[in-house]
């Protein structure tokens, strides 16, 4: 049981970035088991912000391994530019190890997408980054693997990145043989799902917590705890169903106090209530054993505060309004400190969700958790 998995439980950026750099500490490898450079993990450290797109989000942890799963796509050039990154954040290059099973987007995939998304009568919203057509050309096997890109291509890139490429399952057994721990850090979110989300609206991998094993190349016995990130609140980028979404002042209003826009596209994010009805489902598809909640802070300042607690058949949502808090929570570091109406929205949360809030985050900043 060596292999613990954290996965986001709505559509995705929760927060799950920062989060893995909180867990990661406890961690030998954190590895990337899913999705391409349409994730943006951003970790914020004294208001310098760092957006990984690809690189896991171990990076600041000195001695952490970093791997990018078979279960991944990456794009050479993304990738190329975050070793530049990491390489001015003084992280050592020789920490990373990319699969040889990882498939590589092409630029013609790009232009597929965007091509796609311009045929589709109803676009998806994709983030342009080529994701589902490499994706479509590993089912169709035509796809690219990083390891015959490193050894066919004598592009720069496929140089640059062939000094780190590794026989992925030799790699990740041989950590777990040493009785090292992993952390498999999940992209996007459970209603991003390709089968288990909000389908067509979905990215084309599958990101619940079972993927970590088929994206590492590990059994399910080897899978410890299960992590699940939730915003205190839902956002969504791209189309797509979205139960709780606020049209008004209050979504507005979410969108400014938490900059919901996205990390890649810079697209306005849609926000609405916690919808405790998608949060119950994710747990069951992931087997979630704990959940992180974040961005609490953003709903100080809410004379009320949301919870989608059931779907009527006619697609309309229940919603029960808790008191909201005035004070700023982002100082407080023991959940017995929160404001009380705010200690009562977590306990709501909690009770709906039907499993244990081990961990809420009350700002952007490392250090801004309570426990
Ligand atoms: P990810 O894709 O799940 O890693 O999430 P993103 O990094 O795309 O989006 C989360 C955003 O919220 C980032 O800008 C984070 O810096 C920020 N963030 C994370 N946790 C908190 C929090 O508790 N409070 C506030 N105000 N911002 C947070
Ligand atoms: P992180 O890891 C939020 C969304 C896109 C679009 C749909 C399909 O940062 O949480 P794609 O480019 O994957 O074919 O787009 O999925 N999407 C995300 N939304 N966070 C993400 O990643 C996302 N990755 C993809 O907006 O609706
Ligand atoms: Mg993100």
């Amino acid at each position: 049981m060596s292999v613990d998995v954290i996965v986001g439980l709505q559509w995705g950026d929760e927060g799950k970035g920062r989060i893995v750099d909180f867990y990661a500490r406890e961690y030998d490898v954190v590895a990337r088991f899913g999705g391409g450079d349409n994730a943006g993990h951003s970790l914020v450290v004294k208001n310098e912000r760092i957006a990984l797109r690809l690189v896991p989000s171990g990076i600041l942890q000195p001695k952490t391994e970093l791997f990018i799963g078979g279960g991944c796509v990456v794009n050479p050039g993304t990738l190329v530019e975050e070793l530049e990154l990491l390489s001015k954040l003084g992280v050592d290059p020789r920490r990373l190890f990319l699969s040889d099973r990882a498939h590589v987007v092409l630029p013609a995939h790009l232009e597929a997408d965007k091509r796609r998304e311009a045929e589709r009568a109803q676009p998806i919203g994709t983030t342009g980054r080529g994701i589902g057509p490499a994706y479509a050309d590993r089912a169709s096997r035509s796809g690219v693997t990083l390891r015959e890109y490193c050894e066919r291509y004598s592009t720069p890139e496929a140089r640059r990145l062939a000094a780190h490429v590794v026989d992925g399952v030799a790699y990740i057994h041989e950590r777990l043989g040493e009785r090292k721990r992993v952390l498999a850090e999940g992209a996007q979110g459970t209603m991003l799902d390709v089968t288990y989300g909000t389908y067509p609206y979905v990215t084309s991998a599958s990101t619940i917590a079972g993927a970590a094993c088929t994206g590492l190349g590990v059994g399910p016995g080897m899978v410890g705890r299960v992590i699940g990130i939730a915003k205190a609140y839902c956002t969504r980028v791209g189309a797509g169903p979205f139960p709780s979404e606020l049209q008004g002042g209050e979504g507005e209003r979410l969108r400014e106090r938490g900059h919901e826009f996205g990390t890649v596209t810079g697209r306005p994010r849609r926000c609405g209530w916690f919808d405790a009805v998608a949060a119950r489902y994710a747990v069951h598809v992931n087997g979630i054993d704990a959940v992180v909640l974040t961005k609490l802070d953003v709903l100080s300042g809410f004379e009320r505060v949301g919870i989608v607690t059931a779907y009527a058949p006619d697609g309309s949502v229940e919603t029960e309004y808790l008191a909201g808090w005035a004070q700023d929570v982002r100082g407080t570091r023991r959940l017995a400190d929160l404001p009380l109406a705010a200690s009562r929205f977590v306990t709501t949360l909690q009770n709906l969700i039907g499993v244990p809030i081990e961990l809420v985050s009350v700002g952007p900043e490392r250090d801004d958790l309570a426990r």
